[in-house]
């Protein structure tokens, strides 16, 4: 049976109480902590580097996966890898030969990932996957949270599944709700990311719990 985890995007967290967010989202029940890192070139908007994955490693034993939305992201994996994170995603569109990426990764014994924007055929991700351990699909343009779900996603999620490498994680980032979560986990992924849903809904605990239920009562 396919299990399906819940994975909260602490961009949309309280960025001046960080420890405490991340503390808050393994209580209530998260599976892994989604970071999101954006350097202002690749996509339009900047938010943190490795320190901060550093300064919140100890609050949680949760594993935390880090989405490098950066334009080089050959550059800094090993520090991202160095200060904590347990997975590195990294685009297919940034600019560095993708599956030298991966192996850098699976050398500095991470589990790594690959993240198609929107644009992006699924099928260009699917020739890169001989390194990949998961495979995010985007769900709107990267860059802010709080966006519109793209419907497009979930044939990619249904191409992925069908025709990509057996074993690979399947997530979903962007624009992800209940409801668009419930089509997202019948298109076959494995993974919801979650910000705006999760942290906007003002009761964390309830719709984290209730994202864990959608996850375990869906139809697999
Ligand atoms: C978008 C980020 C997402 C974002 C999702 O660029 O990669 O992880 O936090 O936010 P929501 O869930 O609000 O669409
Ligand atoms: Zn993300």
């Amino acid at each position: 049976m396919r299990r399906i985890e819940i994975a909260p995007s602490i961009l949309s967290a309280d960025f001046g109480d960080m420890r405490g967010e991340v503390k808050r989202l393994e209580r209530y029940g998260a599976d892994r902590i989604h970071i999101d890192v954006m350097d202002g070139h690749f996509v339009p908007n900047l938010t943190f580097g490795p320190d901060l994955i550093r300064s919140i490693r100890g609050a949680t034993d949760l594993p935390f996966e880090t989405h490098l939305m950066i334009e080089r992201p050959d550059l800094y994996v090993k520090r991202f890898a160095d200060a904590g994170s347990d997975t590195l995603i990294v685009h297919y569109e940034a600019k560095h030969s993708v599956s030298r990426t991966l192996k850098a990764i699976g050398k500095l014994n991470k589990e790594a990932g690959i993240a198609v924007n929107p644009e992006t055929p699924i099928s260009s991700a699917l020739g890169s996957m001989e390194y990949a351990d998961m495979l995010l699909v985007m769900g709107v343009h990267p860059g802010f949270g709080g966006q519109k779900f793209m419907p497009s996603a979930l044939d990619k999620i249904r191409r992925a599944k069908e025709r990509g490498k057996s074993g690979v994680r399947i997530g979903i980032d962007g624009g992800i709700n209940l409801n668009t979560g419930l089509k997202a986990i019948n298109a076959g992924v494995d993974e919801l990311i979650a910000g705006s849903a999760i942290f906007d809904s003002g009761d964390m605990r309830k719709s984290i719990k209730d994202f864990k239920k959608l996850c375990s009562t869906a139809k697999l």
